[in-house]
């Protein structure tokens, strides 16, 4: 039995060829770091933690939750109003199996097959993916360097304009850590209200910011109610990845469409999680501190270990990866295949769209010594090519 033309549309082959060969070094016996996966290595905060495992042991929690308690949507609420300053009443919050499945739900949600959205190039692959299943028409708009990683929405065809019906876009974002300005957000909520075009952003990194920058929410900025939704996660912010817990908030008209698809297909996320996860969202902003202080100290080590390398990386802003542009005289794919016979796993930036070539992404999912070890392993590489070509 063939599988849909849809899904063998999705077969990224860049993902498969790298995890067979890394399969195959680690079959060889050969130690890699992995810099490749977007997954926490640290646990979540003792506390949570302990709720975890107090509330599995109550006989009472293992029926069918349906939807996020009271409670997790008032700590979400809360929270917003004390980390985004966003004012958000209960009814305005979605809980999701991780913002993940409300990513890739949203578009069966909104979606008919005339519909075209907006997405960023590079980009979170699920954003494209999810539209191309939904059966609607994606549209890249290209995140450069030299528009600090911003989409120049004046340059988006008036055509692709009338018919767009989201835009979804993330900062800090994966793969590129770049942050938003105010003024970008206002004027991509101008041209939301011009076509009447819903603006999704994927806040999944709203806790990994350095440098003592604030986070800024779109929903933060005047009038972005009105047409814009935000997903975010417990994932990378309370090192809950493997827990599937995340949340939707925006205007209640507009989540709605999600809240009713969602009552189709799913039957909500485990008590005790959702227990842990809103109380990570009351108790944690001590947590998030030290998180955040690790990320940064991470992200100065390694940078520091990569100049040495002689190789010059920009410093990410935000987020949990490195998005490097690679040295002349490699495609992102060689750079990346090369790097795994010295060791070190990175994704090639055409991974995540065309305009990814020429860069790799790394994910600083590493105490300092393995990103230090990681390094010295590229350091060689870089060295040992520069020798064959001098
Ligand atoms: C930008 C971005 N959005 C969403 C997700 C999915 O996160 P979750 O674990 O909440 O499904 C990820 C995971 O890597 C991500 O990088």
């Amino acid at each position: 039995m063939k599988p849909s033309r849809t899904l063998q549309s999705l077969t990224t082959s860049v993902f498969s060829q790298m995890s067979l060969k890394k399969k195959e070094k680690l079959k060889q016996g050969q130690d890699m770091v992995d810099l490749s996966i977007g997954s926490p290595d640290l646990p979540p905060p003792t506390f949570v933690k302990d709720c975890l495992s107090e509330e599995v042991q109550k006989d009472g929690e293992y029926g069918y939750p349906l939807t996020g308690t009271d409670e997790f949507k008032e700590a979400v609420s809360a929270f917003y109003g004390r980390r985004y300053h966003v004012d958000v009443s209960e009814r305005e919050v979605l809980q999701l199996m991780g913002s993940q499945e409300g990513l890739s739900h949203l578009a069966f949600a909104y979606l008919d097959p005339e519909d075209v959205v907006i997405v960023p190039d590079p980009g979170y692959p699920i954003y494209a993916a999810s539209v191309q299943i939904a059966g609607a028409e994606v549209y890249t708009v290209p995140l450069l360097e030299e528009n600090d990683f911003l989409p120049k929405l004046e340059d988006i065809p008036e055509e692709i304009c009338q018919r767009a019906k989201m835009i979804v876009l993330n900062y800090p974002g994966n793969p590129i850590p770049a942050l938003p300005t105010a003024t970008f957000f206002e004027s991509l909520i101008d041209f939301a209200r011009k076509h009447d075009i819903l603006i999704v952003h994927d806040f999944a990194y709203s806790e990994l910011i350095f440098d003592q920058v604030e986070p800024l929410s779109i929903l933060s900025i005047p009038g972005a109610e009105d047409v814009a939704i935000e997903f975010n996660s417990l994932s990378k912010s309370f090192n809950m990845a493997g827990c599937r817990i995340g949340y939707l908030v925006g205007h209640t008209s507009l989540i709605e469409p999600l809240a009713v698809l969602k009552s189709h297909i799913d039957y909500g996320v485990f008590y005790p999680i959702q227990k842990a996860a809103t109380l990570a969202l009351t108790k944690g902003d001590t947590f998030l501190e030290e998180h955040r202080h690790t990320y940064q100290t991470r992200r100065d080590m390694f940078m520091d270990a990569l100049k040495q390398a002689g190789w010059h990386v920009q410093k990410p802003q935000g987020g949990m990866f490195v998005w490097g542009r690679i040295p002349a005289g490699w495609t992102s794919l060689d750079f990346a295949l090369e790097a795994l016979e010295y060791g070190v796993v990175v994704t090639p930036g055409q991974a995540f769209g065309a305009q990814g070539e020429g860069y790799v992404r790394m994910a600083l999912v590493h105490d300092v010594d393995r990103l230090e070890e990681a390094a010295q392993r590229l350091k060689k590489m870089l060295e040992d090519h520069n020798s064959v070509r001098t």
